[in-house]
């Protein structure tokens, strides 16, 4: 399907929900590849969406709870995101419930380092919002077992994530769980691939994360994709086999997980609709 016709459909219906394969809806049903997945025209756009999905989610939460347990991304995706949450909801009352905890870190980082994603998430999101309390990843320990065993059981005390945000490696990771990752720890230490090293820019080989055992038992997950180097994975991990090799791939047996979408990022799961 040419972006021509994309375009065209996107025009007749402004945010698509894939109903199948090959033909477009503008209802929010679930789709054949076990989440549901919704594409946007524009990345501001997927941004924005992502923004109300999730702040809706927090209030319907934090009206039935104490405190959400709310899990945010790095990287290169959510940066409008963010903004826009400050932009819109910076002094929303909401946040005063908030648990943010953070999901990966790079071992060597350590939290004042700019390239450290504490860092990113401090200066994004942290300084400009009042959160309840925020749960970091201490990069630069000095003993890395004594972190792994902290963070362990500070994921243990929390029970599980009410709310996770994701975005996606090219190679198909989530937080820094690369293909064939093993550990069956809430949080560890892993290597980081070449690939991830390379697109990151980073020299850095290995990263704390939060595992996928432990991210697949999250309430809610939202998974965010945008632009021409995310069409590729997202094709295979709607399309291809559920494996551990692409880890993504793991979220289609998650009972409510939606992947928002930009319509470039999307191109490979839209087939045309024939007259
Ligand atoms: P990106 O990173 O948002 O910068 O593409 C996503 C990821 O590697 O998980």
């Amino acid at each position: 399907m040419g972006l021509r016709s994309i375009i065209l459909s996107l025009l007749i219906s402004k945010t698509v929900i894939l109903s199948s394969i090959s033909t477009f809806s503008s209802r929010r049903i679930q789709c054949p590849y076990g989440v549901k997945v919704m594409v946007e025209p524009t990345y501001e756009e997927m941004s924005e969406r992502a923004c109300e999905i999730l702040m809706k989610k927090l209030k319907k939460i934090a009206g039935e709870k104490e405190e959400v347990v709310l899990v945010l991304p790095t990287g290169r995706t959510p940066i409008r995101l963010y903004e826009l949450l400050i932009e819109r909801y910076k002094d929303d009352p909401v946040w005063g419930k908030v648990i943010l905890v953070q999901l990966d870190e790079y071992v060597g980082a350590s939290p004042e380092d700019e390239e450290s994603f504490q860092y990113f998430l401090k200066s994004r999101l942290l300084n400009k919002l009042r959160v309840k309390r925020f749960i970091g990843i201490n990069g630069g320990a000095k003993n890395l077992e004594e972190e792994v065993i902290r963070y362990n059981e500070l994921l243990k005390e929390l029970g599980s994530i009410d709310i996770l945000v994701l975005g996606i490696g090219r190679n198909g990771h989530i937080a820094f769980n690369e293909p064939g990752f093993s550990s069956q720890l809430n949080f560890d230490i892993v290597e980081l691939t070449e690939e991830t090293q390379k697109v990151n820019g980073v020299t850095y080989e290995k990263a704390f994360t939060i595992t996928v055992p432990y991210l697949l038992k999250s309430k809610f997950i939202m998974l965010l994709a945008s632009g021409e180097s995310k069409q590729e994975i997202i094709e295979r991990t709607l399309k291809g086999p559920i494996s551990k090799d692409i880890p993504a791939s793991l979220l289609r047996g998650h009972p409510d997980c939606i992947f928002i979408l930009d319509e470039v990022a999307a191109t490979k799961l839209i087939t045309p609709i024939r007259p």
